[in-house]
């Protein structure tokens, strides 16, 4: 495999999963999500699809669920570019940003992530849910399995091909605007993406770890599911966060009011892109101990220049 077929292979895992399955969407009664079965037949009415209802007492304590370290997720400049997609706004990431632990099979490269909302802090638009409960919004960050290297044939039938990160985001409270910093500098790009396909360079210093402050990140819900848009892919290891990030009601508003989902500004803004919860079918969903013994709060942040060194070394090599 040649230094080309990897990079376009990586592509290609990108778009399959930010812009598969044809004219879907989110409202029209035409094409809305209780449609997608019909539009991207393959996945989409499967049994262990995505979203669903968390029910904390009904999770299944297992203590293999160790903690994940997070590799580049300290660093100011993973962030490559910001797109409006006609269906969400999506972080494209660059290359070595990596999640490892976390009882996951092996490590998994970031891609990638991007957001589901309501209506402003009114209308909540979470896609998963806690015992009934809808936040505000929620962040997905999207790892594939680091070991299929981009070859899409293996990764697309692996099960657990995609490891999904799920954060839920809830207002601060207080009389507070503009927060946290490095929220206010990311829906700072918005007014530059209001319309669908206006994607902009991200050239402001700004870390994941900044944007998941707050979360204790070795306290999580596992279960297996699915991509929440079509296709539906059933190859989805997903791992949804107990503790909300919380970040300011002005910077919450901005995703329903500064984004379009179509070419022009006459078009509708972009509100309710969420799935609605799908049937669970018998699937368990785990966590951790309910043991409250703190443990240090996992910004466990790892920057691991000898992993980067390796995927450069690598890189090279392949030319
Ligand atoms: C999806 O599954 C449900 C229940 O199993 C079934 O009633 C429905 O016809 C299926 N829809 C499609 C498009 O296959
Ligand atoms: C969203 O909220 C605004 C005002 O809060 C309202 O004018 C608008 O109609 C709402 N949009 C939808 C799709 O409900
Ligand atoms: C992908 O993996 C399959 C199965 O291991 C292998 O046969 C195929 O050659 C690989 N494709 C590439 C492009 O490496
Ligand atoms: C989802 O499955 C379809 C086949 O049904 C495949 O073409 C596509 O590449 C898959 N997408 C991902 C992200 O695995
Ligand atoms: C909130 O803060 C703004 C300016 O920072 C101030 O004008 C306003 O009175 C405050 N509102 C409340 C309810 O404290
Ligand atoms: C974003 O828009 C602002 C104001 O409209 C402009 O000053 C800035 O250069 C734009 N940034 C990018 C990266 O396009
Ligand atoms: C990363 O950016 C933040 C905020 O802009 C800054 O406070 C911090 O010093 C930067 N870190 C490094 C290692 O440059
Ligand atoms: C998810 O599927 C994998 C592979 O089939 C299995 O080993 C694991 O126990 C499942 N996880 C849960 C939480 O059911
Ligand atoms: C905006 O798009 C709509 C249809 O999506 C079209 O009818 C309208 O003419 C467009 N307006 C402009 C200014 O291009
Ligand atoms: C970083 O890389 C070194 C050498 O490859 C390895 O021993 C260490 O476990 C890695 N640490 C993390 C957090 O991945
Ligand atoms: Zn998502």
């Amino acid at each position: 495999m040649n230094r080309l077929v990897v990079i376009n292979a990586a592509l290609f895992v990108l778009t399959a999963i930010s812009a598969a399955g044809g004219s879907w969407c989110y409202h029209d009664p035409s094409c809305g999500d209780t449609t997608w079965p019909t539009i991207a037949t393959e996945h989409c009415n499967g049994s262990r699809q995505s979203p669903i209802n968390i029910v904390s007492a009904s999770a299944v304590v297992d203590a293999t669920l160790t903690t994940f370290t997070f590799t580049k997720y300290g660093d100011n400049y993973t962030m490559k570019n910001i797109k409006n997609t006609g269906k969400t706004v999506i972080v494209k990431l660059r290359s070595g940003v990596q999640v490892t632990g976390g009882a996951l099979s092996e490590a998994y490269d970031s891609l990638q992530f991007h957001l589901h909302w309501g209506n402003g802090t009114s209308v909540p638009g979470s896609e998963h849910t806690v015992d009934g409960t809808r936040y505000p919004m929620e962040l997905h960050i999207v790892n594939a399995k680091s070991s299929h290297n981009g070859n899409t044939t293996t990764a697309v039938t692996d099960s657990t091909g995609l490891a999904a990160l799920g954060f839920f985001i809830e207002a601060m409270p207080g009389n507070v605007t503009g927060s946290p910093a490095a929220w206010n500098t990311l829906t700072s790009y918005l007014a530059n993406i209001t319309l669908k396909d206006d994607i902009v360079k991200i050239t402001h210093a700004i870390s994941l770890d900044e944007l998941l402050e707050g979360v204790d990140r070795t306290k999580y819900y596992r279960y297996n599911g699915s991509l929440t848009t079509p296709n539906c892919n059933e190859t989805v290891v997903w791992t949804v966060f107990k503790d909300p990030i919380k970040v300011s009601q002005d910077l919450i508003d901005l995703f329903s009011t500064k984004l379009h989902i179509d070419h022009n500004s006459t078009s509708d803004l972009m509100t309710n892109v969420f799935r609605n919860k799908k049937p669970v079918n018998g699937r368990v969903v785990t966590t951790q101990g309910s043991s409250s013994t703190a443990l240090p709060p996992s910004g466990a942040s790892t920057t691991n220049s000898s992993l980067g060194l390796m995927a450069l070394v690598w890189m090279l090599l392949m030319v």
